[in-house]
């Protein structure tokens, strides 16, 4: 901005025009731009609702840290049990997104460690083993492509062309995704790297999965399911016995890009197990679900965010949502 348009902007003099030039002189930052594209492509902003992973259902129980997680990081929770309250959702910002519906995938479960002494730490995992891009920037082009490719965008869409260039993010939108039988058989990955550091000092880069104890099951592909499905039947399951899942780190080798989430490690890398998490209280309180904000890079000693831009531009996201979804 040059200064003459400062001072008439400090001095309430800014005109429409000046303002319409200074809009386009200052590209919003990143993650409200992140925040905007999320919302067009979903016809918001939805009132009182996420920006993306609107539509969830919530969870209480424990985390039971397994003996072999120190071994990988002196974090709190992997050495003592803690409570944890998790959230499950769909994918997208449309609140009454159907649960069967292609784009509710891949779900979304976040898990939030209550530490001892009053911290938290979150883990926000998806039911999908990568992420599309490898860069927050191309996350935007990502969504602007989608949010200008309606019915009478001419060919090749912009999305097209997209994917045209990207080839991890056409692997993702082309890996197919069947309907869960429940939220409880499902499993979930972090996605994003990040660094363990154990009491002696070791550290290794690693990934979470989150796998069902119950097992991976999904529904036939033409099974008639009502558009809240999954959101109704966790609290009837929850009725009738806890809801367990295995939390695992996939530890990276040598090579292995830790700074990419585009870049699926070999199934072959070691993983150690962390723990298990149980459920066994629904959360019926919906204010509650409004306010929690969940924190990927919110870490106890023993654990730290690795330098994925993608990681790096989580948060900030988040928080912007959060502050639409108060308003
Ligand atoms: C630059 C990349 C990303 C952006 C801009 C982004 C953006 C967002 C936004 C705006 C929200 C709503 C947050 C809120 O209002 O509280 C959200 C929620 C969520 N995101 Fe992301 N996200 C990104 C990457 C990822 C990745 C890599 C994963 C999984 C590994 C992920 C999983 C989730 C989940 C599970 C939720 C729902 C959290 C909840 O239940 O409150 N996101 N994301």
């Amino acid at each position: 901005m040059n200064r003459r348009a400062c001072a008439l902007l400090v001095f309430g003099f800014a005109t429409p025009v000046l303002q319409l030039a200074m809009a386009q002189e200052e590209p919003k930052p990143l993650p409200a731009a992140l925040v905007e594209a999320l919302n067009k492509t979903s016809g918001g902003p939805h009132a009182g609702f996420r920006a993306n992973h609107a539509k969830g259902v919530m969870a209480t129980g424990t985390f039971t840290p397994s003996p072999k997680a120190r071994s990988l990081s002196k974090a709190p929770h992997f050495i003592k049990p803690v409570p944890v309250t998790v959230r499950f959702s769909n994918a997208t910002g449309v609140p009454n997104m159907p649960d069967a519906d292609p784009n509710a995938s891949p779900h979304g479960m976040a898990t939030r460690f209550h530490l001892p002494g009053g911290g938290t730490t979150d883990i926000v995992a998806i039911s999908a083993n990568s992420f599309p891009v490898a860069t927050p920037e191309d996350f935007l082009s990502l969504l602007q492509a989608v949010a200008s490719s309606g019915p009478d965008a001419a060919k090749p869409t912009p999305i097209e062309q997209f994917l045209g260039t990207h080839p991890a993010a056409m692997k993702f939108v082309t890996t197919p995704r069947p309907a869960p039988e429940s939220f409880g058989t499902l499993a979930f990955y972090g996605v994003n790297a990040f660094k363990f550091t154990n009491a002696k000092g070791a550290a290794s880069y690693a990934r979470y999965q989150i796998i069902p104890l119950a097992g991976e099951k999904a529904l036939p592909e033409k099974t008639e399911l009502a558009p809240n499905y999954l959101m109704e039947e966790l609290p009837k399951r929850l009725a009738k016995g806890p809801i367990k899942f295995k939390v695992l780190a996939q530890v990276a080798n040598e090579g292995d890009k830790v700074n990419d989430p585009t870049e699926v490690w070999p199934a072959s890398n070691k993983v150690v197990e962390l723990g298990v998490i149980t459920l066994n209280k629904a959360v019926t309180d919906a204010e509650a679900q409004r306010q929690i904000l969940f924190n990927p890079v919110g870490l106890p000693a023993g654990i730290e965010p690795s330098d994925d831009p993608v990681l790096a531009m989580r948060f900030p996201a988040y928080a912007v949502s959060y502050g639409q979804r108060q308003k």
